[in-house]
Formats: C-alpha cells, structure tokens, sequence
C-alpha cells in the first residue's frame, strides 16, 4: 500500500544538519516524526507542500536564550523566534534561570532580565516543569539551572560574597533535584555581580551535582576582556573536576585594546578539546546586550538603552544624548536610569567573523525577550548567519552554517532525534528560501521579522507561517539530556 502521510514537503532542497552537501528530497512526516526522506512520488498526504526552490533545514536550535519566561506566555511571546525558524530553545543561560527560587522583593540584577518578583514563582524546576507541560509552548524548552538562581535561595539573598560550605552544599543539593526532574545542565554568570563573589571552588562545589546526572556546564565567564584566557581555563577547569561537558557562553574578546584576540583563545580552547569536551555559542554582531552597569562604562564603548524602569521613554537613545539632555555624565545618567539594560558595542568584527567560522562553534541569540528595545539578535540572529554570512559574505557554507545551528548543537546538548532530517527523527523543520532569507531586525528597527523564513513545524505541527505569523500550535516539549 502506499504511504499515506499527513504532510509532504515536495522537492525540497535539504539541508539535513550533518555539514553534508545539500540534496533534493521530498519529505513525509507523519504525527511527530518524520515518516521518509526521498522520492516519495507513490505517497500521499493530507496537506502537501511545493517546495522547488526552496529549502528544508532541521528546525534551529537557539544554544543560548533568556526565553525562561517567555516559552511560559504562548505562541505570541515565541513569535521572535519561529520567524527565524527556530523550534527549539536552550533556557536558564548566564547563571539566570526562573527556578528554583521564588523571590518577594524585586530580584537585583542581572537576574531581573527575566522580570519582576511575579515571575519567580517555582520552588522546584518540577514545578516550572509541570507549568510548562500545563500551559505548553510552541517551541522546545531545554533547562538550564542557574548559579545566581540557586545562590539567591541558599543565601537567603546575601550573595555579595562567597557562600560556606554549608550553602554550596544546599545549592548542590538543589541542582541535583533540578537534573532529576528534567533540567539538563548547570549555568554560571561569574562577570556579574554579585555572582563574581563566588570563587571556583564554589563553582565546583555546586556543580559536582552535574556528574552523577550527567548534566553540561555552560558558563558566562568571569572576564570576556584583558583575562578572557584566564577565564577559558577557569571554565575547563571547572569542567574536568566535576567531568561535565563545557559550553563557554558567547564567546568574545571584548573592549578595544583585545580586539584581535581571538587568534590566541581559540587555539586554546582547541587544545583543551583535544582532552575534554568543550564547545562554544555565538550571536552574530559586534555588540553585546545585558544590563547596565555604571561603574563598568567606558568613553569607548557606544551604549544605547533598551530599558529603563524608571524612565521607558529613553529605550532605543544612545547614553550620551540623554546624558546631554539631563545636563549629566554618562555615568550619572546610567544611575539615573537604573534598573535599566543596554546595548555595548564591544567586540571587533573580525573577532565575530573567526569565532562564528570555527567548527566548535554553536549559533544562539542570547535575545532579551522581554527589553522594550531589544538588541536586534532576538529577532535576526540566524537568518543572519544564513543570510549575511553564509550567502553573502561567504564565511562559511550553507551547510556549515544549518550543522552550527542543529546538528552540532544537538550533539552538544545530548539531543536525540532532533537536529537532523532524516526518517524516524522529530519533525522540527523550517522551510525557507536560500536565495532571499536575511535578518530584517536592526539597531534602528529591532522587531522587525526576517525575510525569507516560509513555514517552521515543530514536532510535527505548523507553527508559523511567513506573512501570517504565529499558529496556534503549542506543540513544544520539555527536552532533556540524553545520558547514554
Ligand atoms: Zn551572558
Ligand atoms: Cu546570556
């Protein structure tokens, strides 16, 4: 009998996430999964899709996200991210994750990222977990724990030091529950205060709870500037004691006088892949984006807001001009903005350009979803790196740019069946136009959808379609480590 499908997508060219050539396909998928990849000419189906011309990739996975909150408020909230043809998030990045800590007071930064006291509302990653299958999103969640979060808790909030043992015990504890109940890895924001106060031994003091569960350790590193190497070995340090696979988050060289530097820490993050395992997530553009910290601006490092609690008018300007329109420094304008967040224009294309083309290497937004001005990453970042990079600037193939996208992510982060087009894997697909897709977010115009993203299916459903937007679909899952 013949195969009878509910989707084919016909005449596809396929990017099947491995870095292989591309080829010519058509793909059945049935339920969840994709039911054959090939000349499916005999099989029918209840919807079929014309594809020539156009491509078929497995759908992306943002390596690094603050979508804690926003894979909790539906299919609106995830629009940023379907229209770039993602379907699958990694959550609780730079040692902020919404549980498990619930909190009274407004949480001090940078774990405000995620919102106001209202949002930390989960004892357990169990009781995230049961919300979100509860009230499910379109897109995949994979969880990471977060140091901060955990400190917070042990600490009872006096984290502006070291914990004892005794709390760094509590906190292993925790994480150890967290990876039980399905969070996957453990993250470190230690540039940030308060986070800074915790020494290494602390770090691998909680994240000892990461070998028995074989959990990833992800780490938004103590220093991205004149000690960057010092914190790569610091990070695979942290790794090999508690034998856990090593994301470094972001990776940059940051401010001016490091520009360049990528030529030195990329050789030894490679000499550290020859022993351990370790790999490394990257947004592509020359600015970072993270709450603002006065005591750490510079005269050489343009900053435009993106929030501010007390003065929202001021989201989108450059510090200097409102500085000047308060008749203040930058620094005092800065506190006067407090709580606020910002875009830094720190890192040299160069750097970007020889990080991103670096077979280690993991695309994912580190996108603000909840900035009322967000870096233009959270709605560009990879139809970016398809568009300008791959396509135009020719950094890298087509083909590497989807496997830094999905299947090497997948491999790093333990995901199975997923990251791939092949028969028998999940049906998180994006079909796109290789000809035409580019990031249309800018600095100027941060919300603005990418161009040339047609249809993104996630485990199977349809989630958004270009021109309509969001579906209603909510066929997102929580997706966990495999251990084996
Ligand atoms: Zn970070
Ligand atoms: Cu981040």
């Amino acid at each position: 009998m013949a195969l009878r499908c509910d989707l084919i997508i016909r005449d596809a060219t396929v990017f099947d996430g491995s870095g292989g050539p591309r080829f010519k396909a058509d793909i059945g998928v049935t339920g969840d999964r994709i039911a054959a990849v090939g000349d499916l000419a005999a099989a029918s189906a209840d919807r079929e899709v014309i594809a020539t011309g156009r491509a078929v990739a497995p759908g992306f996975i943002d390596a690094h996200t603050h979508d804690d909150r926003a894979v909790l408020c539906g299919p609106e909230c995830m629009l940023c991210k379907m229209s770039q043809g993602v379907t699958t998030v990694v959550v609780g990045n730079c040692g902020i994750s919404l549980s498990p800590v619930r909190m009274k007071t407004r949480p001090v930064p940078p774990i405000d990222l995620l919102g106001d006291e209202s949002w930390f509302a989960y004892d357990s990653f169990g009781e995230y977990a049961a919300r979100l299958a509860r009230d499910p999103s379109p897109v995949n969640t994979y969880a990471l724990i977060g140091h901060m979060s955990l400190r917070v808790e042990a600490m009872a909030g006096d984290t502006q030091r070291a914990a004892t043992d005794r709390e760094a015990a509590h906190m292993q504890k925790r994480l150890a529950e967290a990876l039980a109940q399905g969070a996957s890895g453990f993250s470190t924001g230690l540039y940030y205060p308060p986070n800074m106060m915790a020494p290494t031994e602390e770090v691998i003091a909680v994240a000892e709870a990461l070998r028995a569960a074989g959990g990833v350790y992800v780490s938004h590193m103590r220093n991205e500037a004149d000690d960057v190497l010092l914190s790569i070995e610091e990070t695979l340090k942290i790794g090999r004691a508690v034998d856990a696979p090593v994301v470094i988050s972001h990776h940059k060289c940051s401010m001016p006088e490091n520009f360049g530097r990528s030529v030195e820490t990329l050789p030894l993050i490679e000499r550290g892949a020859a022993g351990q395992k370790v790999d490394f997530d990257i947004y592509p553009y020359a600015a970072g984006s993270t709450v603002l910290i006065p005591s750490r601006l510079r005269p050489d490092v343009p900053v435009q807001v993106t929030w501010s609690i007390p003065h929202p008018e001021m989201a989108g300007r450059m510090l200097p001009d409102i500085a000047k329109e308060w008749g203040l420094s930058d620094k005092e304008a800065a506190e006067k903005l407090l709580p606020a967040g910002a875009i830094f224009f720190q890192m040299h294309e160069d750097d970007v350009r020889r990080i991103m083309a670096h077979r280690l290497a993991m695309i994912g937004s580190d996108g603000l979803p909840h900035d009322s001005y967000p870096h233009p990453r959270l709605w560009g970042t990879f139809p970016r790196v398809l568009g300008h990079y791959a396509r135009d600037l020719g950094l890298f193939s087509m083909e590497d740019a989807v496997r830094k996208m999905t299947g090497h992510t997948a491999a790093v982060f333990g995901l199975v069946d997923r990251g791939v087009v092949r028969a028998g894997a999940y049906a998180d697909l994006v079909l796109f136009d290789p000809a035409t897709v580019r990031d249309a977010s800018t600095y100027s115009a941060p919300t603005t959808p990418a161009e040339g993203i047609v249809e993104t299916w996630i485990n199977g459903q349809s989630a958004y379609v270009y021109g309509q937007g969001a579906t209603a679909a909510r066929a997102g899952r929580l997706v966990t480590r495999n251990r084996a």
